[in-house]
C-alpha cells in the first residue's frame, strides 16, 4: 500500500536527494490513473483554463471552476499530495480575500495545499493563510497570471537584475511559510542557485535539472494539447492522435455497419425467442 504523501514528505525527500515527481490533473480518471503509477504531488492548475475549458489565457478562470475540477481529484482519492491553484484575483485585492479564498479550495475542493504566484509582494497573504493552517506552495519565474505585465511569455532572470530578485523572492517565500516553490521559465543556473538557497523543495517547469521535483502539465506531456508546445516539455505519448485515430475506426465502422458485430449485441434466450419480448437496456445481464 503506497503512503499519503504530505508537504512534510515532500521536505524530506529534498533532504534525502529523492526527486519529486508532479503533473497537472483536473479529473476524477486521471487523477485514479496517475496515481496508480505513484506521482508525488498533483496540482490542480489554473492551466484547466486552457487544456479543459479553451480560454486564451489563465486570466478568466475563476475560485468556481478551479473547485469544481478540484472536487473531481479529490473524489478519486489519490495518495499524491494534491494542491489547488488560486486563480487570477482570488488573493491579490486583500489578505481577507487570499485567506478566505485559500479556506474555500480546502473546505469545498479538498485541497492539501493552494498555489499562488508572486514573490515578496504576496508576503502578507502567504503569512495568513499559512496561520490558516493552509500549506502554502509559492511559483516564481515565469508566472502566467502576469502574462500582460511580461508583455508576453517570456523567460525571466535573464539578467543580473532579475536573478537578485528571483533569489530575494525564494527566500521570501520560504520566510513567509511556503512549504514548496514551483519556478516556471528561467535559466536552469538561476533555478539551481534557487534550489540551494532554500531549505523548501523547488518544482521546476522549464527550469532544468537542478529543481528537486519536476511538473508538466498533463496534456503537453501526453500529446493532447494541440497548440504549439514550450521547448521544455516532453512529450510521452501522442495520445491526441491515438484518440483521433481511434474515433476515425469507430465512425467508419458505425457507417459502413461493421460495428457492431454479434458479440457486442445482446440477443433473446433461446427459450423466449419468438414470444416477441425486447431488450434495449445498457445494464441487462
Ligand atoms: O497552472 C498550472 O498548471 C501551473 C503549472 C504549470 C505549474 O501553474
Amino acid at each position: 500500500m503506497s503512503r499519503k504523501i504530505t508537504h512534510c514528505i515532500l521536505k524530506k525527500m529534498k533532504k534525502k536527494g529523492e526527486k519529486i515527481a508532479a503533473i497537472t490533473s483536473y479529473n476524477y480518471l486521471s487523477t485514479r490513473l496517475i496515481d496508480d503509477v505513484g506521482i508525488d504531488f498533483i496540482l490542480v492548475g489554473d492551466s484547466l483554463g486552457m487544456v479543459e475549458l479553451g480560454y486564451e489565457n489563465t486570466l478568466p478562470v475563476t475560485m468556481e471552476e478551479v473547485i469544481h475540477h478540484l472536487k473531481a481529484v479529490t473524489r478519486a482519492k489519490p495518495n499524491a499530495f494534491v494542491v489547488g491553484d488560486m486563480p487570477f484575483m482570488s488573493y491579490q485585492a486583500s489578505v481577507g480575500d487570499a485567506i478566505r479564498n485559500a479556506g474555500r479550495l480546502v473546505k469545498e475542493g479538498g485541497a492539501e495545499g493552494v498555489k499562488l504566484e508572486g514573490g515578496m509582494r504576496n508576503a502578507d497573504a502567504i503569512k495568513g493563510i499559512v496561520r490558516a493552517s493552509i500549506p502554502v506552495v509559492g511559483h516564481l519565474g515565469l508566472t502566467p497570471q502576469s502574462l500582460l505585465q511580461f508583455g508576453g511569455y517570456k523567460i525571466q532572470g535573464k539578467d543580473s537584475f532579475s536573478v537578485k530578485r528571483l533569489l530575494k523572492d525564494a527566500k521570501c517565500l520560504e520566510d513567509a511559510g511556503c512549504c514548496s516553490i514551483v519556478i516556471e521559465g528561467v535559466p536552469w543556473e538561476v533555478a539551481k542557485e534557487i534550489t540551494e538557497a532554500v531549505s523548501i523543495p523547488t518544482i521546476g517547469i522549464g527550469a532544468g535539472i537542478y529543481c528537486d521535483g519536476q511538473i508538466l502539465v498533463i496534456q503537453d506531456m501526453l500529446g493532447i494539447y494541440e497548440k504549439p508546445l514550450p521547448r521544455f516539455v516532453k512529450m510521452y505519448d501522442q495520445i491526441g492522435e491515438r484518440i483521433k485515430k481511434a474515433v476515425a475506426g469507430y465512425i467508419k465502422e458505425v457507417k459502413d455497419g461493421t460495428f457492431p458485430e454479434l458479440k457486442h449485441s445482446y440477443s433473446v434466450e433461446k427459450k423466449e425467442k419468438g414470444k416477441g419480448r425486447n431488450e434495449s437496456s445498457r445494464n441487462a445481464p
